[in-house]
């Protein structure tokens, strides 16, 4: 137990529960405070709890300092303040034990899950033929954090990456595909030219009658199942997948051919999930199709919203794929929670799926199983508007990163004394980690703009700053260690040192926070405050040249933690930390 707010909340409870039985169940509300002056932590919980019972909060405050176990939570007696503040000062005993723990730790302090979840994440999914846009990008991103994250509390994450491979558009994408023959479409589609493929295949079916029902008959024999159709479509599908797994690659995310369970898989799970929401009396014909109504969704006509489970045609659409989807994640992958992290402009067919599921009796209500839609915002270009990979046609993904690491690799050799190839490594780490970390630093829900120098920039709340912090720690350690010193056990003193004691302790509370919220943000933000902090720390307090051996070592040791604990995070993140920059 590395947070030291955890044991300050429970010693605080158990002083509530003595002191007023009548509202033992009362949150202390314990937070970092502000200011060191007023201690390191402050329980504020006295305001709530004198309105409930009537008396003054200074009172209330006075009566949970009496009854406190200081000693049990670390801290010094602790002190009321203005309307009823605890003040909480940690003992530097208490401090130095912990972070003699913390040091024996490999991770870091960062608790598993007491009740351990099977995971589905639904993420990436882009268009198999259909270029990834930015907003794959996002998905791709913060569906890679959340997936570390939560394997790393102990979830057993399952990760689903939800493809556009099946329906309608493949008619004329075959079409289009026997057009062009099948070697040039193959490498059309390998190299990510893929906005090309398709606007050309769109244009010919909007304009050529012919071609248009050529498509549609292609969808037909698609559908049926047709062996030459079918191998067609495996073309246009693996080398899709091959430009998909070259951006993975890139990106270094987690996902492989082994989570794709796209939109194809659920075909033939379609009808018997159809059979079933009609026996269930819940999917209803409607206008020759058959819907599902859920409730608390009017239509812009007043009437409730459907969900389309078969078409009038008979075919299947997104929506029917969507609960296919929700009935396999949950009763054939045995999840217990479904995390979908998608774009916000589709959060109301989510929700109407989700709702859907819910009176299937697949999610929700007496099951306990659980859902979410991670939602993220646009990301703009430097004129405010929508980002489109460069302007022009045939615009790749691809390029997008390759300039980050073009221009990482200038940045990287200004600074740099490493050779050529080290450099190359590092301009990677650097370019690629910009991006992302650009994107995780942000509340996922709002838009943000895709711009290189705020991106790549070595200061600020960038990914280059923390990964020259954990660079620079490092080389305090080899110098260190070259003059002879090594780590040893914490000793807090300074103020400096006990700030830097503190937000490494609290590295458990913020990875919490970014599982509990699915908000990587909550994470970045703390390993760039804990930078900072360990910044005011290195100019308060010299490590090589501290007063004593003693000093020295424990000092060391603080930024072991540091460079471990920023590493870390950022691993948690999907983003390398080069050990010497
Ligand atoms: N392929 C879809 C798109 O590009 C995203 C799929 C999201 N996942 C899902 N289960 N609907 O918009």
């Amino acid at each position: 137990m590395a947070d030291p707010a955890l044991p300050l909340e429970a010693a605080l409870r158990r002083a509530i529960a003595e002191a007023f039985p009548e509202a033992a169940a009362a949150d202390p509300v314990v937070r970092p405070s502000s200011d060191p002056r007023f201690g390191d932590y402050q329980a504020n919980g006295a305001m709530a709890l004198g309105k409930r019972l009537d008396r003054p909060p200074r009172e209330v405050a006075q009566a949970l300092a009496a009854r406190f176990d200081a000693a049990a939570a670390g801290v010094e007696p602790p002190e009321v303040a203005g309307p009823g503040f605890l003040n909480l000062r940690l003992t530097p005993a208490w401090l130095s034990d912990r972070l003699d723990e913390l040091a024996a730790d490999p991770r870091l302090g960062i608790t598993t899950v007491e009740r351990p979840e099977r995971v589905v994440v639904d993420y990436s999914a882009p268009n198999v033929a259909k270029e990834m846009h930015v907003g794959h990008l996002r998905s791709t991103i913060i569906g890679d954090a959340l997936v570390r994250i939560l394997s790393y509390q102990g979830h057993a994450v399952v990760r689903q990456n939800h493809v556009g491979d099946w329906g309608t558009p493949f008619g004329m994408l075959i079409e289009h595909l026997l057009d062009l023959g099948e070697e040039e479409a193959a490498d059309e589609l390998s190299v990510g030219d893929l906005t090309g493929f398709y606007q050309e295949a769109r244009k010919k079916f909007d304009a050529d009658a012919g071609f248009a029902a050529r498509a549609r008959q292609r969808v037909v024999l698609l559908q049926a199942g047709d062996a030459e159709t079918l191998r067609l479509w495996h073309l246009l599908v693996d080398e899709s997948k091959r430009y998909f797994n070259l951006v993975y690659r890139r990106l270094g995310v987690l996902l492989t051919d082994d989570d794709l369970a796209g939109e194809s898989f659920y075909n033939d799970r379609l009808g018997p999930t159809c059979q079933e929401l009609e026996e269930l009396g819940i999917a209803v014909p409607s206008e020759g199709a058959l819907c599902v109504f859920p409730p608390g969704f009017p239509g812009r006509d007043g009437g409730p919203m459907p969900l389309m489970v078969r078409k009038s045609d008979g075919g299947f659409g997104y929506d029917a794929t969507d609960l296919a989807a929700v009935r396999y994640r949950t009763r054939d992958l045995g999840a217990t929670l479904l995390v979908y992290v998608v774009g916000a402009p589709q959060a109301q067919h989510l929700a109407l799926v989700f709702a859907g599921a819910v009176l299937a009796g697949w999610l929700g209500g007496v099951t306990g199983r659980r859902v979410v839609h991670v939602a993220f915002g646009s990301v703009l270009g430097p004129d405010g508007k929508m980002l489109k990979t460069r302007t022009g046609d045939s615009a790749k993904l691809i390029d997008l990163l390759d300039e980050a690491v073009e221009r990482a690799a200038a940045i990287v050799a200004e600074r740099s004394e490493l050779s050529p190839e080290e450099q190359a490594a590092v301009a990677e780490a650097v370019g690629i980690g910009g991006v992302k970390y650009a994107d995780l630093s942000n509340d996922r829900t709002r838009d943000y703009t895709f711009d290189y120098d705020r991106m790549l920039a070595t200061d600020g709340n960038t990914g280059a700053y923390l990964q020259y912090a954990v660079a620079r720690c490092r080389s305090i350690l080899r110098k260190g260690e070259a003059s002879g010193g090594a780590p040893g056990g914490v000793v807090v003193v300074e103020p400096a040192e006990r700030a830097l004691a503190l937000a490494l302790l609290r590295l458990d509370a913020a990875v919490r926070g970014a599982a509990e919220d699915f908000a990587p943000h909550k994470l970045s933000g703390h390993l760039f405050d804990l930078a900072q902090t360990f910044t005011s720390f290195y100019d308060a307090c010299p490590v090589l040249k501290a007063p004593d051996e003693a000093t020295s070592a424990s000092r060391l040791t603080l930024c072991r933690l540091t460079a471990d604990a920023l590493a870390l995070g950022l691993s948690l993140l999907g983003i390398d930390a080069p050990d010497r920059m």
